[in-house]
C-alpha cells in the first residue's frame, strides 16, 4: 500500500505575508491528515521562511527546481545542498515550465534528479505530454521518453527513492483537468514500463497527478489505483481548497 502524497507548487507566486498565512493554515491539516504525506514547494527565497513555519509539524517542504552543480560560479542557482540544509525533503524537477522556459532537455533533468538524490533529496520528476502530442495519441510514448532519460541516467534503483509526477501539459494552469480514466491509464503504463525494469520499484513508487487537480476533481482522481496524490498548483495556494485535497487524499484510505 502506497502512502499518498499530496504537494502544493506555488511557482512564482508569494509574500512574506501570504507565505506565512497560507504556511500556518495548513500545519494543522497536515497533521491531521497523518496517513497521507503533505508538502508544499515553494520558491528558494520563501524556503527559509517554510522551514520556520513548518517547525515540529507533519508539514514536509520542498524546492520547485534545483541546479545540477554542487558549487561555482553559476549565478542565480541554488545548489541541491543548500536546499538540503534548510530541511527540503523534495526537489521538484523536470517540470514542463522549466522545460519549455528554461530550455531543459530529458538529459539536464536526469542530471537535476540525480543531483537532487546525491544531496539526500527525493526527486519529484514530472512528466507529460503538451496538447497536441495528447491529441495524437502520444501521451504514454512521450512520458515513457521522459522517463526513460532519467532511468537510463541514473539507473531503476534510483525510483526507490523518488516521486513521479505525471502533468499533462494541456491541462496544467487551465481548467482541465484529465479525467481520472485518463489520468489513470497513464498512470498504469507508467508503472506498467518500471515493472519492466524491477516489479518492486514499481510497485512502491508514488505516482502523482498534476494540472488542474483542485478541490473537486481531487478524489475521483486519487481514487484511481494507481493515482496516489496530487502536485496541485493554483489549488495550493489557497488554503481551504488544498485542504480540501488533502483530506480528499485520507477518504480515499
Ligand atoms: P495547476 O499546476 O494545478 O495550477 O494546473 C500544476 C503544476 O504545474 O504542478
Amino acid at each position: 500500500m502506497r502512502t499518498p502524497l499530496v504537494m502544493g507548487n506555488w511557482k512564482l507566486n508569494g509574500t512574506k505575508e501570504s507565505v506565512t498565512a497560507l504556511v500556518k493554515a495548513l500545519v494543522q491539516p497536515a497533521n491531521d491528515n497523518s496517513k497521507v504525506e503533505v508538502a508544499v514547494c515553494a520558491p528558494a527565497i520563501f524556503i527559509g521562511m517554510v522551514e520556520e513555519l513548518a517547525k515540529g509539524s507533519a508539514l514536509k517542504y520542498g524546492s520547485e527546481d534545483v541546479d545540477v552543480h554542487t558549487s561555482g560560479a553559476y549565478t542565480g542557482e541554488n545548489s541541491p545542498a543548500m536546499i538540503k540544509e534548510f530541511g527540503c525533503k523534495y526537489a521538484i524537477v523536470g517540470h514542463s515550465e522549466r522545460r519549455a522556459y528554461h530550455n531543459e532537455t530529458d538529459a539536464v533533468v536526469a542530471a537535476k534528479f540525480k543531483a537532487a538524490q546525491d544531496a539526500g533529496l527525493i526527486p519529484v520528476l514530472c512528466i507529460g505530454e503538451s496538447l497536441e502530442q495528447f491529441e495524437a495519441g502520444k501521451s504514454n510514448e512521450v512520458c515513457e521518453t521522459q522517463l526513460k532519460a532519467v532511468i537510463d541516467a541514473c539507473g531503476i534503483a534510483a525510483f526507490n527513492n523518488a516521486v513521479i509526477a505525471y502533468e499533462p501539459i494541456w491541462a496544467i494552469g487551465t481548467g482541465k483537468t484529465a479525467t481520472p480514466e485518463i489520468a489513470q491509464d497513464v498512470h498504469a503504463n507508467i508503472r506498467k514500463l518500471l515493472a519492466k525494469y524491477d516489479a518492486d520499484v514499481a510497485s512502491k513508487v508514488q505516482i502523482l497527478y498534476g494540472g488542474s487537480c483542485n478541490a473537486k476533481t481531487a478524489y475521483d482522481l486519487f481514487k484511481q489505483p494507481d493515482i496516489d496524490g496530487g502536485l496541485v498548483g493554483g489549488a495550493s495556494l489557497k488554503a481551504p481548497d488544498f485542504t480540501t485535497i488533502i483530506e480528499s487524499a485520507t477518504k480515499t484510505l
